[in-house]
This record gives structure tokens, C-alpha cells and sequence, in this order.
């Protein structure tokens, strides 16, 4: 038994350097295992006279547990590193923010009518829509424009074709968002407290013109609204939307068929080096056409007038867009250019509140 020592001093290092579980377990089936080394020296001991096999048996029973404790250490060592190893690989900082994918915006048309929409619903006023292709009737008579009106040839209108042989009055691409007055009236009757914001067309074209532009229009009813309620909530509207402590508003005199009387209505601001400022300087800007609802467009929409009464306003989407974001060219709205749209677009998941502020 001799080279008990050298075996120990062979099976110790193997351990020692294992490098994973599977070569520690090659170790130990090598020594331990049936046909181990080991194994079979303590087979050989039914061969020896008793004396010696009792010396030789417990030697070897010594080296056994010796190399048995040596395995154990070394494979919990070898699990510790492997967790080690994994936790360190699998590692993930659960608190880094998320790199934004910046793979589309919200146009600032959408983006100014999700604010609006926000401030008017603060103050009671749901959304209405109509169609974009209206009948005549709807955009022009209901409105108090009838046929013979100068006001239809100031709309520049585009005409839908009827069939041939069919006379009647073609529809039209509606000129402004006042037919939503009619209908939101017809369906919801009085009292009505509504916004309608959405597309329009006319036949222009320049630096501030477009065929197709976005108006919002406006449209409160009751027993006793009047044209102080009209200021007011204009003005909130002006502040809320500028995000500016304060407003002023100049109502001109005006004149619209639908509304009497009627005002248009101008906000101060100042262009200092090119600048728009809102709510201070001496210049005036105009930003909409308001009015009480005439009581013959009530009676076109089934609300009596001797009853009801109220305010009308419309303004330009587009505009408030401009204005507030400082976009110089109207045109650049609808040319899909990827470069503005990254430039002035807003971000997806940035939904204009009141609480959690409007342009962040
Ligand atoms: N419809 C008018 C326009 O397009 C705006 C307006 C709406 C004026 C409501 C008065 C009342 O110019």
C-alpha cells in the first residue's frame, strides 16, 4: 500500500483542477466509481490475511473519505462560480430608461387638436364631427347663406360631380366646420355645449394657404348665454392654449351670415426680433371669427329661438399650430417630408393633459 500517498496526491490535484462539474464527476468515477481506482484496491483487500487487511482497509477507507470531502468542496465551489458566471452574464439594469425608437410622430395638427380638444372638454365642450363631403344645404342655406349670397363665391368651393342628368345641387367639400353647428343641433337639441374640429377645403393656395386647412369650430346653447360668456371662454382658451399667464383679446366688429352680431377677434403680441410672443407687445393678430348663433340657423336645426340662444367661433387649426410652434411655411403641413415631420413632430406616447402640462 505504498502508493496510497502518490494516488492521494494524484486524485487532490485532478480536483483542484477541474474545471467544471463534468470533469469533476470524470475524477470521481475514475477513482471512486465501480471499476474506480480505488474502488478496486478495497476489492483486492478480500485477497489479504486478516492482519494486513485491517491496516491496508483502514488506510484506504481514510483516503476514500479524504478524497470524497475534497469532491464535495470542490463541486460546491464549482456551483458558486458557475452562478457567479450566470448572474454576471444575465445581468440586466432593470432601472435604465428605454432608448426611445423614434420611428414616427404626432403631426402638430394632431398634436394642436389633442390640446384643444383637452382644454374644451375642461370646460364642458364635447366633440362633434360631420362629413367632409356635405350637402349644400348643411354648408351654405342652413347657415343662413341661400344661393343668391355673395358669401358663397367668397368660400371658393370645390364642387362634387352629380351623374349626368342630375340636376340637383352637387355637394360640396365643406368650406368651413359650421355645418357640425346644424347637426350637432339637430341631434342633440338645446342645451349643447360642443367642439368640432377637422378638416376643411377651399380653392387657395399660398404661403398661409392650403386647399385642405383644419378649422375648430365652437358651439355653446342655452337659456341665457351671451357674449360675456363668449369673451371668457376665449380668453381661458388663449391662455391655456399659449401657456401664458394671461391674454388680451380685441373683438372687431365683424360680419358672418350665421352669426349677429358677429366679432372677430384679435390677440395681442408682440414680433420683437422676429419673435412671436403672445399676451404682450402692440401688435394685434388675428385668430378667429365668433358671433351669437343667428336664430335662423337655430330654427334651420330644430331649436327654437325664442327658447335658446347662444355663441358660435371658428378658428384655424393650422394657424394655432404656426403660431405656437413657430412654423413658418403652412405648405410644409402637407408634404410628408420625413425631415420635418422628425423636426416638428411630437412624441407617441406624450398625450396632451391640463394636469400633466400640454407641449412637454
Ligand atoms: N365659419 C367661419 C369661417 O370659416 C368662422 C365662424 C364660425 C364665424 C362660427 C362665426 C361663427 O370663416
Amino acid at each position: 500500500m505504498d502508493g496510497l500517498d502518490t494516488l492521494k496526491a494524484k486524485y487532490l490535484a485532478a480536483i483542484a483542477t477541474a474545471a467544471d462539474e463534468s470533469a469533476l464527476e470524470e475524477v470521481r468515477v475514475g477513482a471512486l466509481g465501480k471499476k474506480g481506482e480505488i474502488s478496486a484496491l478495497m476489492a483486492g483487500l478480500g485477497k489479504m490475511e486478516p492482519d494486513q487487511r485491517k491496516a491496508a482497509g483502514a488506510m484506504l477507507n481514510v483516503l476514500k473519505d479524504e478524497i470524497d470531502a475534497a469532491l464535495r468542496a470542490r463541486k460546491s465551489g464549482l456551483a458558486d462560480a458557475a452562478l457567479d458566471a450566470r448572474l454576471k452574464s444575465e445581468w440586466l439594469d432593470v432601472t435604465l430608461p428605454a432608448r426611445p425608437r423614434r420611428t414616427g410622430t404626432i403631426h402638430p395638427v394632431s398634436q394642436v387638436m389633442e390640446e384643444l380638444t383637452a382644454i374644451f372638454a375642461d370646460m364642458g365642450f364635447a366633440v362633434a364631427e360631420g362629413p367632409q363631403v356635405e350637402s349644400d344645404w348643411y354648408n351654405f342655406d342652413a347657415l343662413n347663406i341661400p344661393p343668391e349670397h355673395p358669401a358663397r363665391q367668397e368660400h371658393d368651393t370645390f364642387f362634387m360631380n352629380r351623374a349626368a342628368g342630375d340636376d340637383r345641387p352637387p355637394h360640396v367639400l365643406r368650406t368651413h366646420t359650421s355645418p357640425v353647428q346644424i347637426r350637432a343641433m339637430t341631434e342633440q337639441g338645446a342645451p349643447i355645449r360642443v367642439i368640432a374640429p377637422g378638416r376643411v377645403y377651399r380653392m387657395d393656395m399660398d404661403q398661409t394657404h392650403t386647399p385642405m386647412f383644419h378649422q375648430v369650430e365652437g358651439l355653446c346653447i342655452d337659456r341665457d348665454v351671451s357674449m360675456a360668456n363668449l369673451k371668457w371662454v376665449l380668453e381661458e382658451f388663449c391662455r391655456a392654449f399659449f401657456e401664458v399667464p394671461s391674454v388680451e383679446l380685441r373683438f372687431r366688429a365683424s360680419h358672418f351670415p350665421f352669426t349677429e352680431p358677429s366679432a372677430e377677434v384679435d390677440i395681442r403680441c408682440s414680433w420683437e426680433g422676429g419673435q412671436l410672443k403672445i399676451g404682450e407687445g402692440d401688435k394685434w393678430m388675428e385668430i378667429l371669427g365668433s358671433g351669437m348663433v343667428h336664430p335662423k340657423v337655430l330654427k334651420a336645426a330644430g331649436v327654437n329661438p325664442d327658447e335658446w340662444q347662444g355663441f358660435a367661433f371658428g378658428m384655424g387649426i393650422d394657424r394655432l399650430a404656426m403660431l405656437k410652434y413657430g412654423i413658418p411655411d403652412l405648405r410644409a403641413f402637407f408634404e410628408s417630408d420625413l425631415r420635418w415631420l422628425r423636426h416638428y413632430g411630437f412624441a407617441a406616447l406624450d398625450l396632451p393633459t391640463l394636469p400633466a402640462g400640454l407641449s412637454r
